[in-house]
């Protein structure tokens, strides 16, 4: 296993404010990690690090072998495959899912720059293909569902065959059946050897896929608890995170919690 990700007594400030503070966190290749919090709690902070989007006010992050600060970004992130929120938001209404998802080859939004590859189409198709969302190829984005643009988002960030993916809050807004289906896709991509190392931030144990293996619990930007999955996602570690009692039930595989 090789690690991608390596934190070391990072903070984050933003003026006076800590946003995150002396974390301490390494994610090997083969790990799934799932990352819990509040809100606010600084886990788009932590993804925006991970994907090599901000620069740590102290300590240091390693992302894939390189050193933030030391090397040149650019190239990290077509390595680091991310959706978010932020990024959905800058897609142009008229590009057509097609071209969501082949664009990210070259790491821009829009399609109007670049010249593609034929074998750059054939994998945008595959991914379309592997989230159920060949149909919908010449689409315009914007006339998609929810769960339909998360689905593509994702096979965007595949796109560049990324060594590490990191996913912000890829099931929100989705309704019962598209969160199913949702998971299942990430439960397979997940139990998949060939897939990249995976950060998934989420509000809900109920997101997590079968197929993850670690949790990272944050809460006001430090870290409540962080390890394999089972002996992290615990009722009292829970409750650490979202300072109130939380109860805790698994079945099959999932989890559901309400307060306790
Ligand atoms: N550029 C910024 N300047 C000042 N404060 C910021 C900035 N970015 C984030 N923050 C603050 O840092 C804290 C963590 O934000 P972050 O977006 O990482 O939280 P989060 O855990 O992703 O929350 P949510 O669950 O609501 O998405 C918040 O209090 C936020 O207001
Ligand atoms: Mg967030």
């Amino acid at each position: 296993m090789t690690e991608v990700l390596s934190f070391s007594g990072v903070q984050l400030r933003r003026g006076d404010n800590p946003i995150l503070r002396d974390i301490n966190w390494s994610v090997d290749s083969a790990e799934r990690w799932v990352v819990l919090g509040p809100n606010g709690a600084g886990k788009t902070t932590l993804t925006n690090l991970a994907s090599a989007r901000m620069h740590p006010t102290e300590g240091t992050v390693m992302v894939l072998g390189e050193t933030l600060g030391h090397s040149d970004t650019q190239d990290l992130r077509t390595r680091v495959g991310l959706t978010s929120a932020a990024l959905a938001d800058r897609i142009p209404d008229d590009e057509t899912v097609r071209d969501v998802v082949m664009t990210a080859a070259y790491g821009v939004t829009g399609r109007w720059r670049e010249e593609y590859e034929h074998i750059d189409e054939s994998r945008a198709d595959d991914l379309l293909a592997a989230f159920g969302m060949s149909d919908f190829a010449e689409r315009a984005f914007w006339t998609l569902s929810e769960g339909e643009r998360k689905r593509v988002q994702i096979g965007r960030a595949l796109m560049t065959d990324p060594e590490l993916l990191i996913l912000d809050e890829p099931a929100a807004g989705l309704d019962l059946a598209g969160r199913e289906e949702l998971l299942a896709a990430l439960a397979e991509l997940a139990g998949d050897r060939r897939s990249p190392a995976i950060v998934m931030v989420t509000h809900h144990v109920e997101e997590i896929p079968e197929g993850f293996t670690h949790a990272l619990l944050l809460r006001e930007g430090e870290v409540v608890a962080a390890g394999p999955l089972h002996a992290t996602i615990t009722s009292a570690n829970l409750t650490q995170a979202y300072g109130m009692p939380v109860a805790l039930h698994a079945h099959q595989g999932r989890w559901t919690a309400r307060k306790g």
